[in-house]
């Protein structure tokens, strides 16, 4: 097998392509979750000058923009996904002007900058759910939340039977000004996090100025959170079943709250004002629905992206992928759009753990419930560096998430004492949440947070397991083999290589493998299957998963190359 000396001397010229399509539909996206990134200021929380400091790397990684969660400023009871100014920065994260900075100073480097709208619910302290509580039933400061009285004799029982996605109810009751038991309001996370009536003109005419705001500062595009879930049905029936977890895709029809026909009216006003800027803004949602309800969100005068769950969540099997792959494309191609793939993300198990486990794990109850040792950590990391050149080498855009660079591991032995999300209160212990995918960021080999506070000077607010240490940015950076050099080329062959057009032709491979060939002739060969899988001879190797590859022109289980045949 013939390898290509390095990334930088592969000189083919892709044809077929179009160059000029827009940034984002094939764009490389690395996520942001400030909180857990890099903390500059010593108090053992990340910020937005961890994050500046930390544009070089990025730039070297070779992502095409940043998409950071929520860095408003909040009560963080959800992580920053209970906004009580969307127009200010967190005070723990900086400062306005700090976010400023920060957009500048990526836009240098070549890096675009995508923030995080939250519009389905805000923080209990924001000024308007304050004024609210404040108000009388039945006022205009009320009317921008879902305020409802109680049933019952009393209306001490909630006035639907919707669970929160968290745990508990979804309804928490309000005292009146005089002290006695008033109306109940919705919330479908945490009850700090009150959702907005999107029927309001108000809220409307509120969110469009918060993306002005935003946009007048130079940032690229929004992800938007719960972007299926703005919309609820206003009779406020019943639904007979508990919400369940969020990252699920299968709702029954006409649900009363998840993936409404009227959120589209509102995606749509979003996307006339984004179009009236100029420079590729672009929007990306956040939306678990069924996969043939998925290109809706999609339309041309809608999102842009919507990140592919069903992708995220499928099996390490190859029927999984090649299915959920060819759905994906053909439902994208349905409205001209290309599939956003995402592996993990601050709310899932990072993968190296999840594709660990065996076939059919709940991954999400396994944290707590095990058994643990079930967990297989080096199939699961093998697996990982195979996966991503499969990702990167599918046409459309890629969401990386901070530290899978590192082929970093969930963290799921938190003891219980450290535990931040709501989800592990609200479900009263019976659910771990979301921790170990948001422990921060390993960046020297040693120190007391592997340089995640800067000079070490503190403790991370999670715990880092010594395991870190090895996994840092500095252990791995120029090393040969490692999981950073391999993202940093595959970053970079991918721009030659996979970046200029959306073709690609399934290739014939033995059982388990999957095989295809882009428009450039570039091809992606991944073995999922139990057995050694050839390449084809004389192939030239571009990228391989595993150092072996090259010597043995053949996959080994858990591995994956790109080659120009
Ligand atoms: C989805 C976000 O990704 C998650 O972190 C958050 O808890 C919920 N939406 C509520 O905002």
């Amino acid at each position: 097998m013939t390898p290509a000396t390095n990334a930088s001397s592969t000189e083919s010229t892709v044809d077929g392509g179009d160059m000029l399509a827009p940034w984002w539909r094939r764009g490389v996206v690395y996520q942001v979750y400030p909180r857990s990134f890099a903390d500059a200021n010593g108090d053992g929380t990340g910020d937005v000058n961890g994050l500046r400091a930390r544009l070089p790397y990025l730039a070297e990684l070779g992502v095409d923009a940043v998409w950071i969660n929520p860095w408003y400023t909040s009560p963080l009871n959800d992580g920053g996904y209970d906004v009580a100014d969307y127009r200010n920065i967190e005070a723990r994260f900086g400062s306005l002007a700090d976010a400023e900075a920060m957009i500048s100073e990526a836009h240098e480097l070549g890096i675009r900058v995508i923030c995080d709208l939250v519009p389905n619910h805000t923080s209990s302290e924001h000024e308007w759910f304050k004024e609210a509580l404040a108000a009388e039933p039945g006022t205009a400061s009320r009317a921008r939340y879902h305020f409802r009285p109680g049933r019952g004799e009393n209306g001490d029982e909630p006035p639907t039977d919707w669970t929160s996605v968290f745990g508990g109810p979804s309804w928490t009751r309000t005292t009146n000004v005089d002290g006695t038991p008033g109306d109940w309001y919705l919330h479908l996370f945490d009850p700090t996090q009150p959702d907005m009536n999107w029927t309001n003109a108000e809220v409307r005419a509120e969110f469009v100025s918060i993306l002005r705001f935003w946009l007048d500062r130079g940032v690229d595009g929004f992800r938007v959170d719960v972007a299926h879930g703005l919309a609820k049905d206003m009779s406020f029936p019943d639904l007979g079943e508990a919400t369940g977890d969020i990252l699920v895709s299968e709702h029954k029809d006409n649900h009363p709250y998840w993936d409404r026909d009227d959120v589209h009216p509102i995606i749509r006003e979003w996307r006339a004002v984004l179009d009236e800027y100029e420079g590729d803004r672009m929007m990306v949602a956040e939306a678990w629905v069924r996969p043939e309800r998925l290109p809706l969100y999609v339309r041309p005068d809608e999102y842009h992206q919507s990140f592919d769950f069903d992708f995220l969540t499928c099996e390490w099997n190859a029927d999984s992928f090649r299915n959920t792959i060819d759905t994906s494309l053909a439902q994208a191609r349905l409205v001209n759009s290309t599939v956003t793939w995402v592996l993990s993300n601050h709310d899932v198990v990072r993968h190296p753990t999840r594709y660990g486990l065996p076939q059919g794990t709940d991954w999400r109850r396994w944290l707590l419930d095990g058994p643990h040792d079930i967990l297989d950590a080096e199939a699961g990391k093998a697996r990982a560096r195979a996966v991503i050149l499969l990702v990167l080498g599918l046409p459309g855009s890629s969401y990386l998430y901070q530290g899978e660079e590192l082929g970093l591991p969930e963290v799921w032995d938190l003891p219980p004492e450290v535990l931040d999300d709501p989800v592990w209160t609200l479900s009263e212990g019976t659910r771990k949440g979301r921790d170990g995918c948001r422990v921060p960021i390993p960046w020297t080999a040693d120190g007391a947070s592997f340089g995640f506070v800067e000079g070490d000077t503190a403790a991370a607010w999670l715990p880092m397991p010594a395991s870190f240490g090895p996994l840092s940015a500095e252990a791995q950076a120029g090393v040969e083999g490692s999981s950073l050099e391999l993202y940093r080329s595959a970053l970079a062959v991918r721009k030659m290589h996979f970046a200029a057009d959306e073709a690609l032709t399934w290739l014939e491979s033995p059982d388990g493998v999957l095989a295809f060939q882009r428009g450039s002739g570039a091809q992606v060969w991944v073995n999922v299957s139990g057995g050694t899988a050839p390449l084809p001879e004389g192939a030239t190797l571009l990228v391989a998963s595993h150092a072996e590859v090259a010597k043995n022109g053949a996959l080994a289980p858990n591995q994956s190359a790109w080659i120009l045949p």
